[in-house]
């Protein structure tokens, strides 16, 4: 690093990561700031003397910024999180101090409904399950185990935001019919509009979450969902594993109360109940909803103009709306 490259960093304000973030980012995030990677949890001695300096903390959508870390940062003027969802965050108590709260949106919508469609077609043509079959030397035993037709059928999509929209248009094309649940109906969509999420299930094959994480979805999916969903029905979760009641998904799995579940994002990350290891009805990833090379890069790229908007006193480009 030549002097004034070095001189330029010492003048930078200190940022403080609040979990494993992105490699590509972090190399962003240090050629613009002075980078503490998660200091408050891996040398607590160290954070205690720098806290009173900390000025940005970068987060992930999965990273937890409770108050407690808050009330430790009396300098701190920006949350900028890499990703759309922030339900780790303590906005709440963000907002008290006036500390903007950024995020990721737009820039994953089309990567994350990919993905929705992908793992929805995965657990009805048991495409994993198929490729497994091959791999252990079992196509010769006989055909198969057939799978459920996608085309055409009955799709429910919990949440009809920026990213319910988006598997919306995908599940169109596949001429399926759609119904949705969300907080209120929204007037520019002819689709059932459903307030009840169990009525939502009941009226389709496949059930597919989409909506924050948080308080207010917090085991949205509940046993009660499951059994309106049926035997037949297929739930598939891109949202956060909080939404689901992850032991009465489990049950529903073993009993047969639901056909199949495809899982991207699961409760306690990055642990995942080992009942579903053994079962065959799942297909399951390991949160990479939003996981490719492009779509992180412009999601880096986001999450870094956003702090280098505030530092530079320009407007912030995507602040969450409550921030
Ligand atoms: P968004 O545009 O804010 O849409 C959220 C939708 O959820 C809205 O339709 C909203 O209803 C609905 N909703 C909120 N609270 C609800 C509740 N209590 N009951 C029923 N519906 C509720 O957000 P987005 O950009 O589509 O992203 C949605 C979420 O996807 C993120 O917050 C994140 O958790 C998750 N995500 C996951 C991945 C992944 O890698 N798997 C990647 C990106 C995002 P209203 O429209 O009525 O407000
Ligand atoms: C990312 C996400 O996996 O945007 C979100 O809310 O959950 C995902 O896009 C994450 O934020 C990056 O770690």
């Amino acid at each position: 690093m030549n002097d004034a490259k070095t001189t330029a960093l010492h003048a930078a304000p200190e940022l403080l990561t609040a979990s494993r973030l992105w490699p590509p980012l972090m190399k962003l995030l240090e050629s613009a700031f002075r980078v503490h990677e998660r200091l408050h949890e891996t040398d607590p001695a160290a954070f205690a003397a720098l806290a009173p300096r900390i000025r940005a903390i970068a987060a992930s959508g999965e990273a937890r910024v409770p108050r407690e870390l808050l009330t430790r940062l009396p300098a701190l003027e920006i949350i900028s999180v890499f990703g759309v969802g922030y339900d780790g965050i303590d906005v709440a108590a963000a907002r008290e101090r006036g500390i903007p709260v950024t995020h990721t949106p737009d820039v994953l919508t089309d990567e994350v409904a990919d993905m929705a469609i992908g793992l929805l077609l995965a657990i009805a043509r048991r495409i994993p399950q198929a490729d497994r079959y091959i791999r252990a030397g079992r196509w010769p035993e006989g055909a198969f185990a057939l799978g459920r037709k996608v085309s055409g059928a009955r799709l429910g999509l919990v949440g009809l935001g920026r990213i319910g929209r988006a598997i919306a248009q995908r599940a169109e094309v596949f001429g399926m019919s759609i119904a949705y649940t969300a907080r209120t109906p929204k007037p520019d969509i002819d689709y059932p509009f459903h307030a009840d999420v169990a009525t939502l299930a009941a009226a389709v094959d496949f059930l597919v979450v989409i909506t924050p994480g948080g308080s207010a979805t917090h085991k949205l999916i509940d046993a009660r969902v499951l059994t309106a969903l049926g035997s037949d029905g297929y739930l598939v979760n891109v949202a956060r594993g909080s939404v689901i009641d992850e032991l009465a998904l489990v049950e529903a799995l073993q009993r047969g109360t639901i056909a199949g579940a495809a899982l991207d994002v699961f409760e306690a990350e990055p642990q995942v109940p080992p009942a579903l290891f053994t079962l065959d009805n799942v297909v399951l990833t390991p949160h990479i909803g939003s996981g490719t090379w492009q779509t992180r890069r412009a999601m880096a790229d986001l999450a870094l103009a956003n702090l280098q908007a505030h530092f530079a006193g320009r407007p912030l480009l995507s602040p969450v709306p409550e921030g």
